[in-house]
């Protein structure tokens, strides 16, 4: 088998296009390349027009304009050592976050120095999601590691885009049910092989714990809910009752399913299959009033041509979401698109509280949690905003 860490070949940058990367930034986008990125899949030396070494990227196909992730910069090596290294740095580091769950994110792709790769962790199984079809040849070794040297039973494999490709085995065996996994207090059902990103809103943890410690005595109103995390965590934090709203079937079939793991009465009138933005409307036009309303979306602006229409549908959804809380009550609203910065989702937010003629107030700008760093010099990989608003 050939050594996926053999380089193949040098890519020049254009005069004076070296700025970033000199300060570590890991993207390179193809306008700042002078020529074509040599090879198939494997990784290059990137050097400046004047011929400094700038260190090793790793070839991209994803991004139409990301040419490279850097793996690592001026001489620094990229060989089985520093993978390992890196790998192993993740999980001392997860160990050292007190946690306090047996499902965290274990590498956050280019917050842990591996650009592109993300490694998630329920139980005694990793899910590797590569958002770099060039990190395929090093998934051997990463399962090595990740069996090996952290001892866990199973290493699946998803693609980077999880629209209903089947995971495969690197270690162990595809699971063909539930794995249960815990976020102290709470137990989660997460279906591995056809739930949403690796299995389940892992990023979202902090701000299912926060919520619970505001909810008690609340009717809570959980749009877009996946798998329930937020009804679950305010209902046992002492809610009253929480409606669940998402498109999807089995999104609810495993909301209901969390229900039962934590002991929680399941009544059909709590699980809404429809469109969030329809049920919304329809909870408004009935003058419904919550004591608490979350809004999760999914990714509105996955590339910049969405931003247009993404941002109307975030301004959409939060109008009604905050004519649907009652004065005094509060709002988590969240946007994982990382291409809606703080600002833009600001401005979102004041529109639609001026079109309800309400006044809302953040409380907390919050994001993921810390199993899911963000390098300084790639703020732009930041994707979580999730605010808590109080709605007068
Ligand atoms: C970001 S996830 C929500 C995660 C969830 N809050 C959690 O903590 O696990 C977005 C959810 O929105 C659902 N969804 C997508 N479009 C929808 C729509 N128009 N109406 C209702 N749900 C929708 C998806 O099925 C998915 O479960």
């Amino acid at each position: 088998m050939s050594d996926p860490f053999a380089c193949a070949g040098d890519v020049r940058l254009k005069p004076g296009r070296e700025a970033s990367v000199v300060r570590r930034h890991p993207w390179v986008y193809r306008g700042a390349l002078a020529g074509p990125v040599p090879g198939s899949m494997g990784p290059v030396r990137v050097v400046a027009a004047g011929g400094r070494p700038l260190g090793i990227g790793l070839p991209g196909g994803s991004g139409r304009s990301l040419a490279l992730r850097m793996l690592a910069f001026g001489e620094e090596p990229w060989d089985a050592a520093t993978l390992r290294g890196r790998l192993l740095a993740a999980a001392r580091l997860r160990e050292r976050l007190g946690l306090e769950a047996d499902a965290f994110r274990l590498v956050h792709a280019e917050g842990d120095d591996l650009p592109g790769l993300v490694i998630d962790r329920y139980s005694t199984t990793a899910v590797c999601q590569v958002f770099e079809r060039a990190w395929e040849p090093f998934l051997p070794l990463i399962s090595d590691v990740l069996g090996g040297d952290l001892g866990l039973a199973g290493v699946l494999v998803r693609s980077g885009d999880t629209t209903g490709e089947a995971p495969a085995a690197l270690r162990g065996s595809v699971p063909d049910g539930e794995v249960v996994v815990r976020e102290e207090p709470l137990r989660f059902p997460v279906d591995l092989v056809r739930g949403q990103k690796t299995g389940f809103f892992l990023d979202q943890r902090e701000n299912r714990r926060r919520v619970a410690t505001v909810a008690r005595g609340a009717r809570l109103l959980n749009l877009f809910s996946y798998s329930g995390g937020f009804a679950v965590a305010a209902l046992v934090g002492g809610a009253e009752r929480a409606l669940n709203v998402d498109a999807s079937e089995a999104a609810l079939a495993l909301a209901r399913r969390a229900y039962e793991l934590n002991a929680l009465p399941v009544r059909d009138a709590d699980f809404v299959v429809g469109d969030a933005f329809r049920v919304a409307r329809a909870l408004v036009a009935a003058e419904e009033r919550f004591d608490f309303v979350v809004v999760d979306p999914p990714a509105f602006v996955k590339r910049k041509s969405d931003i247009g229409a993404g941002l109307r549908g975030y301004k959409d959804i939060n109008l009604h979401a905050i004519q649907l809380v009652r004065s005094g009550g509060l709002l988590l609203t969240c946007s994982c698109s990382a291409l809606v910065d703080e600002l833009q989702f600001g401005r979102v937010l004041a529109d639609a509280a001026a079109d309800a003629r309400r006044r809302l107030s953040v409380l907390e700008r919050r994001g993921a949690g810390p199993d899911h760093p963000v390098s300084v010099q790639c703020p732009e990989s930041t994707h979580l905003k999730a605010w808590l608003c109080t709605v007068n």
